[in-house]
């Protein structure tokens, strides 16, 4: 069965946001590394790279079915943030606004009886899960330590080993 136009729209959209969401990480792995917290430097560049897996994955699933993918321009990323915990709260709602993005392709998917994407699209929704988890148990840490600095570079540290 066609893949439709619309959701092979909604789709090159997807690609763009994933490819935003891989900015957004690099530019919080840059503000980290300026900020000497060399672990959550390191944990949000692995995160970049997943972004760009998440995209790639896009990219792949529109060529297996036959469509044309658009390789968008990428957004200019916020680039300054008061803290850590500032930091990892905008991760954790920027997770959010994905998972949501990614129930709208499913809503999509399923209206249009697009079986094949229903079941692509199933990753995603267990990845979003995983990384709203992620995120959220990281501002909680951050959150309980409060002003405490050498309770920050211990998270830092564990960060490291991501
Ligand atoms: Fe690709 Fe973090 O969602």
């Amino acid at each position: 069965m066609k893949i439709s136009d619309s959701m092979v729209k909604s789709i090159n959209d997807q690609i763009k946001a994933e490819y935003d969401s891989a900015y957004i990480y690099l530019a919080m792995s840059a503000y980290f590394e300026d900020a000497g917290l060399k672990g959550m430097a390191h944990w949000m560049k692995k995160q970049y790279a997943e972004e760009v897996e998440h995209a790639e994955k896009f990219i792949d699933y529109l060529y297996q079915r036959g469509a044309r993918v658009i390789i968008p321009d990428i957004a200019k990323p916020k680039d300054s943030y008061n803290n850590a915990l500032d930091v990892f709260k905008t991760a954790y709602e920027h997770e959010q606004y994905v998972t949501s993005r990614i129930y709208k392709l499913v809503e999509q998917a399923t209206n249009e009886k697009d079986y094949a994407t229903i079941s692509f699209l199933k990753w995603y929704v267990d990845e979003q899960m995983e990384e709203e988890d992620n995120t959220s148990g990281i501002v909680s840490q951050l959150e309980f330590l409060g002003d405490d600095k050498r309770g920050v570079y211990t998270v830092d540290r564990e960060l490291a080993a991501r």
